[in-house]
């Protein structure tokens, strides 16, 4: 919106953060420096079951862990996530020499136009139709998990979301995809992932360009990328500007 400051869009940035919480969650409640968020029919969905720091906790990593700990006792895994970032950088050494993974998380809003795209078809597709891809990327990040459950409940949750997905196809399989989410004002590219084999090749920069376009005029068009990563380049040659940086840490479980 016009007449924006950088914390006027911050702040949307984790209202929307915090409203795909309440959408989900059946259990939102208050600690001394944020929230437990809990989604007891999504358990093995990380996103949806952390704790959520707001404030500057002022409180060592092993306590946040203790904290975690009760918040999550009967769930494999552990989440916090920060909101603000300046608390989680102070901490982030420990959380890492504890085996955590940190990823530091960079939102990005559409704000620039779209320059002009490659010749690379892009077609919405039905959620299943990039079922093996989801599986491949779930390997990538997590080589050692089984995310079958986490599979499950994130398809129970787009579906009944309403997610768009587009595809690239090769030879008529799909070999890119990306995922859009909305609401009435606001919507979010959840997803962008492009087979290793194709990558380097402008399909992911096509799938955003085409999900962007997916997005209408909304108020607001979120990214999130890792902000340690080179994606982020990617969006920020679409149009798509820093607005929040973020932080999660989780502990997977064993
Ligand atoms: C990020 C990704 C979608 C880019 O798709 P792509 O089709 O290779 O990208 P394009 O060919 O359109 O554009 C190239 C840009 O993509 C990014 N990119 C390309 N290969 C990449 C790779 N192996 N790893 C990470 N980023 C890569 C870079 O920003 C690159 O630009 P650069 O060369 O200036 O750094 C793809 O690498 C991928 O699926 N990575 C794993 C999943 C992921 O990280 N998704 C993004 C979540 S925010």
């Amino acid at each position: 919106m016009s007449g924006d400051t950088p914390s006027d869009v911050e702040a949307r940035a984790r209202a929307w953060y915090r409203a795909r919480h309440s959408a989900v969650c059946d259990r939102i409640e208050p600690w001394a420096h944020g929230s437990i968020v809990r989604a007891s029919r999504f358990p093995d969905y990380f996103e949806f079951n952390l704790v959520r720091v707001e404030g500057d906790p002022g409180l060592s990593a092993r306590e946040l862990m203790e904290l975690a700990d009760d918040a999550l006792a009967e769930l494999p895994h552990r989440r916090i996530d920060f909101e603000p970032i300046e608390p989680a950088d102070r901490v982030r050494a420990d959380f890492e020499a504890a085996g955590w993974e940190v990823t530091r998380l960079l939102w990005l809003r559409h704000e620039a136009p779209l320059p002009p795209g490659p010749d690379v078809s892009v077609e919405a597709v039905a959620y299943d139709e990039v079922a093996d891809l989801r599986v491949r990327w779930n390997r990538e990040d997590f080589p050692d998990l089984d995310t079958t459950a986490f599979q499950i409940q994130a398809r129970e949750l787009a579906l009944a979301q309403d997610v768009e997905v587009l595809a690239v196809r090769e030879r008529g399989e799909p070999v890119a995809f990306a995922q859009l989410q909305r609401d009435r004002t606001t919507a979010e590219v959840t997803h962008v992932y492009v087979h290793p084999d194709h990558r380097g090749n402008l399909m992911g920069t096509a799938l955003t360009r085409a999900a962007v376009g997916a997005a209408g005029s909304v108020e607001d068009l979120w990214i999130v990328a890792d902000d340690e990563d080179r994606p982020k380049e990617l969006y920020a040659r679409l149009g798509f500007r820093p607005a929040w940086t973020s932080m999660e840490l989780t502990r997977l479980p064993s």
